[in-house]
This record gives structure tokens, sequence and C-alpha cells, in this order.
């Protein structure tokens, strides 16, 4: 028996493919609901893919494999989730869609669902405020890569269930995950450290006072970091990272948030990192 005996995790792009990875392997059934079948037939074999991975390097069974992915299925309805114990939402970082969608959630799902979102900036609590019920709204938020990342942030509002939180505290410990606890602000943890970080790192590049590979490299071998700030950034998403300072700089007004303009710039041309195959660096897949 696990915590939530099904999971929903609304979106299907790198969290929510990630997170239902990890879902799987640590033994929940979980759905996918995804906006068009082209992007559910995507994520299926993104996870696939994920897996297979894993096999060829020898960290899992085949036939473990395939055990994992029977718990898996992908819709485009939402009521396929109504069932679920826990739904997770990993859309985009937008608070209008975030709003709509938990909203949607809360009509569809049965009353004792959990409805969790893995938001990185905005305010959970305008999120459970569209729900009837804000004792069960709480914040999961996986990072990036969410298979291999330990930390899972447990986020508490002002309202939500001492219950509820205890129940999400469950669920990450069985995905093999150390979560922590933390207040309803902006960035939380994580991100309210290291956003300031990775901004000042393209400012500093604004500068010309090195290269991005330089930078990386510094902060490679001088802090030792797996990424440097450059690289990093491309995992995230420059979208993601944008949305993430903006939110920040809105929430604490604080000059050090505010987004470098060649982090806009690079948006706004759609340089948006590995998922685009153009960032700070070029990829080919
Ligand atoms: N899915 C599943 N497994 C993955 C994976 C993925 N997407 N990416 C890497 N892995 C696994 C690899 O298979 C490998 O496993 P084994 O060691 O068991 O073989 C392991 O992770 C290490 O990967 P690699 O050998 O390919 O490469 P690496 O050692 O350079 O590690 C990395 C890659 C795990 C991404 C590492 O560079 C790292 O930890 N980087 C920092 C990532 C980070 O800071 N993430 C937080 C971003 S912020 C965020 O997510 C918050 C937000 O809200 C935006």
């Amino acid at each position: 028996m696990t915590e939530f005996e099904s999971l929903g995790i609304v979106g299907s792009g790198i969290m929510g493919s990630g997170i239902a990875e990890t879902a799987i392997d640590s033994g929940h059934e979980v759905v996918i609901l995804a906006r068009t079948p082209q992007s559910a037939q995507s994520v299926l074999r993104s996870v696939q893919a994920s897996l297979s991975k894993r096999v060829e390097k020898g960290h899992k069974a085949s036939s473990q494999t395939e055990e994992d992915l029977s718990r898996l299925s992908v819709t485009t309805e939402i009521a396929d989730l109504s069932n679920c114990d826990l739904v997770i939402e990993t859309v985009v970082e937008d608070i209008s869609v975030k709003s709509r969608i938990i909203n949607d959630l809360d009509v569809v799902c049965k009353p004792s669902t959990v409805l969790a979102s893995n938001t990185s900036t905005i305010p959970l609590i305008e999120l459970a405020a569209k729900t009837k019920r804000p004792e069960k709204v709480c914040g999961i938020h996986f990072f990036n890569p969410a298979p291999v990342m330990k930390l899972v942030e447990i986020v508490r509002t002002l309202v939500v269930s001492d219950e509820t939180i205890q129940r999400a505290r469950r669920f990450a410990l069985e995905c093999g995950k150390e979560p922590v606890e933390v207040s309803d602000r902006a960035g939380f943890i994580v991100n309210a450290l290291l956003f300031p970080y990775l901004n000042n790192a393209i400012k500093m590049l604004e500068m010309n006072v090195a290269s991005k590979e330089g930078i990386d490299t510094a902060m490679r071998g001088g802090c030792g970091f797996p990424m440097g700030p450059f690289a990093l950034l491309d995992l995230v998403g420059l979208d993601t990272a944008l949305a993430i300072l903006n939110s920040l700089h809105e929430e604490f007004g604080d000059p050090n948030y505010s987004p470098a303009p060649l982090l806009k710039r690079m948006v706004a041309a759609k340089m948006l990192g590995r998922k685009s195959r153009a960032g700070f660096y070029s990829y080919e897949n």
C-alpha cells in the first residue's frame, strides 16, 4: 500500500515526465493528462526512453521496466483523473493557466483527492482559493531532473491541513526523496537562493567579465557544483528561468531578481535551452 494509490499528473513536459517516471518506479499507478494525443504519446516515449537508458546502464532489469510501464497511462480527458488520490499539476508557470486547471480538477476529482502544484514561484494560496478544498491543496515541488534530484519542497499555505502536509511528506519519502517543508513564499528555498546566482551569471557575461565556458568551468571547479550556471539555465529552460525571476521580482521587489536583459532577449528569440536545442549552448538532440 502506498500513501496515494493512484496519482494524476497534469502536463507532459520535462517535469511531468520526470515525476511520472519517479512515481511509477516507486510503485504508484500514474495517469498523465496531456493537451493533445501527440503530446500524450511523446511523454510516454520519453518515460520509456529514460527507463531504457537505465536498463542499458545495468541499473534496472528490463522486466522491471515493463512492470513500471504497466503502471503508467496517458489521457487527454481530465475526467480520467477523477478517482486519483493525488493530482500534481506541472503545467506552464502562468498563474491564469494553473488557476484554471486547479479549478477544473476541484470540480472533477473526488472530494478526498489532494491537489498539488509543482510550481516554483506562484503563491499556493491563490491556487488553493480557486477550490472548495483549500485544506487539501499544497505544493509538492520536484527538481529537474526529477528521477535524479533528491529534494522535494513541501509547501505549506496558511490554510492547508497538517494531514495533507504529512501525506505529501510520506509520498515524497516513498518516491525515495528527501522532503523539506517550507512556507508559501515565491521561490521557496532553492529557487529564492539559486536564481539570483543564475541571473548574476548572465549579467557577468553581459559585462564581458569572462566567457560562458569560463564562468561554467569556474563554478564547477571552484564551488564543486555539478553544472555551471549556463549549462544549468539551459537544463531548466530559459522561459522557466525568466518566469521564476519575474515572480521573485514581483514578490520581493529586490533588484537582484530583475531579469538580465540578455535572458529576456533570448526568450523572445525562442532560444529556450535544451528543449529548443539552442540556449547558451547548442544541443544535437
Ligand atoms: N532522467 C533520468 N535519469 C537521469 C536524467 C534524466 N533526465 N539525467 C541524468 N540522469 C541520470 C543518469 O542516467 C546518471 O545515472 P547513473 O549515475 O545511475 O548512471 C546520473 O543521472 C548522472 O547523469 P550523467 O552521468 O548523464 O551526468 P552527470 O553526472 O553530469 O549528471 C545531472 C547530470 C544529474 C543533471 C547533474 O549534472 C546535476 O545534478 N546537475 C544539477 C541539476 C540541478 O541543479 N537541478 C536543479 C535545477 S532547479 C529546479 O529544477 C527548480 C525549478 O523549479 C526550476
